[in-house]
């Protein structure tokens, strides 16, 4: 069972993969262990709840070290997507998955498939697509064994990657930022540290400089470093100071946890508002924010573009026209928060998650009393 793996009788504390006594358990309806030993998969799915919809969101894959790191990681994420889908106005609830495997392996699509067979077998409780080491092109090949997938590159317009989306609301969120802290959303001049340039932070370089930003930039991949240097004249720092850089914005498009004790001390942005997932390292950083005088937007709520763009096939007809005007509206729901956490003196993270709460709350009240 997989509410039992990690439990020992003897052992005096719960393991670290331990579910239900699991920091990050969150009265996630469901923890799904997938195993294929034929072809080496190892994945969890997790759905946090569905109580607004069908649990949608992405698939990640990554060699994590430890089963204990990805389980970590598939909790969080997930309740992050119920949050995000609930504050977004989705008729969608929060799931993810995370396959522990090295993306660039050659079998990759074997993977994919065999673990689109676990997902299908949910019969569209959970709705999967791309995020980290899980691309639009490789939503296809889920496709194949799973009718509940979104994100595919098929659905678009060659070229088009739906990570342009989240970019987009990544761009509105630094003009909402900017509007609230210096009173102007005109992005010239405005200096932004970015971090990660893959399939969001890429883009959002491009919007930022097109709206006459300076940039810094860092990547662990030297080459989109250059890039980046090479066609918005962005300055390049080192992937372990990108976050100390003199900006007027950190925007973090890598990996999660990057707010934490020692970035936070050594952060000179006024704002930090980025793509990425999981940006506090625990919840209590989001005081710690608030305590220096850092407007943060919360993560789940700016880069909720690509969900807003690419998870309409669950609900409805596709629109774009339709999508990227509720892209537009995170200006104003970013401005809000913002602005509700200064005159509480609340961290803007607990405003947001108070509000996608109560939104996920007041259906479950009413299932709960039907
Ligand atoms: P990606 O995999 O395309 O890009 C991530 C980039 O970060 C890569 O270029 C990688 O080399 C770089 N990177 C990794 N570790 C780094 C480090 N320590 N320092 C600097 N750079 C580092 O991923 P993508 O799609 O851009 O996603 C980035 C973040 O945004 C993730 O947290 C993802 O969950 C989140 N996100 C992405 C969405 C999308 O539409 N793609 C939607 C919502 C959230």
């Amino acid at each position: 069972m997989p509410s039992s793996i990690g439990l020992s009788a003897s052992s005096p504390e719960p393991a670290p993969n331990v579910i239900f006594e699991h920091q990050d358990f969150d009265g996630h309806e469901q923890v799904v262990f997938c195993s294929d030993p034929s072809v080496g998969l190892s994945a969890i799915i997790a759905i946090h709840s569905t109580a607004l919809g069908p649990a949608a969101g992405g698939c990640r894959m990554q060699p994590y070290a430890t089963e204990a790191d990805a389980l970590r990681d598939v909790l969080r994420l997930s309740q992050g997507m119920s949050y995000k889908n609930a504050l977004a106005d989705l008729p969608l609830g929060g799931g993810k998955c995370v396959i522990i495997a090295d993306p660039s392996r050659p079998d990759k699509d074997v993977l994919l498939r065999s673990f689109g067979r676990h997902v299908q077998a949910l019969a569209g409780r959970y709705w999967t697509a791309i995020d980290v080491g899980v691309g639009p092109a490789d939503a296809d090949v889920l496709a194949e064994t799973c009718d509940y997938t979104f994100a595919r590159a098929s659905q678009y317009e060659p070229g088009f990657n739906p990570s342009a989306f989240t970019a987009l609301g990544g761009l509105n969120g630094i003009r909402a930022v900017m509007a609230h802290t210096r009173g102007s959303d005109d992005l010239s001049g405005v200096r932004v540290a970015i971090q990660g340039l893959g399939a969001t932070g890429s883009r959002l370089a491009g919007h930022l400089h097109e709206a006459g930003a300076e940039l810094i930039v860092a990547d662990i991949d030297e080459a989109a470093v250059a890039d980046a240097v090479a066609a918005f004249g962005a300055k390049a720092a080192a992937p372990n100071v990108i976050h100390a850089q003199d900006v007027d914005v950190f925007a973090p498009c890598a990996m999660g946890a990057v707010l934490n004790d020692q970035t936070i001390s050594e952060l000179q942005a006024t704002a930090v508002c980025g793509l990425a997932n999981n940006q506090l390292a625990e919840p209590r950083h989001g005081a710690a924010l608030r305590d220096r005088g850092i407007a943060y937007v919360p993560d789940f709520v700016v880069n909720a573009g690509g969900v807003m763009g690419a998870a309409t096939v669950i609900y409805g007809p596709p629109s774009r026209e339709a999508s990227l005007t509720k892209i537009d509206g995170l200006y104003d729901t970013i401005r809000s928060i913002l602005q509700t956490a200064r005159d509480e003196s609340r961290p803007s993270s607990d405003v947001a998650d108070e509000m996608a709460l109560a939104k996920i709350n007041a259906v479950a009240d009413n299932e709960a009393t039907r």
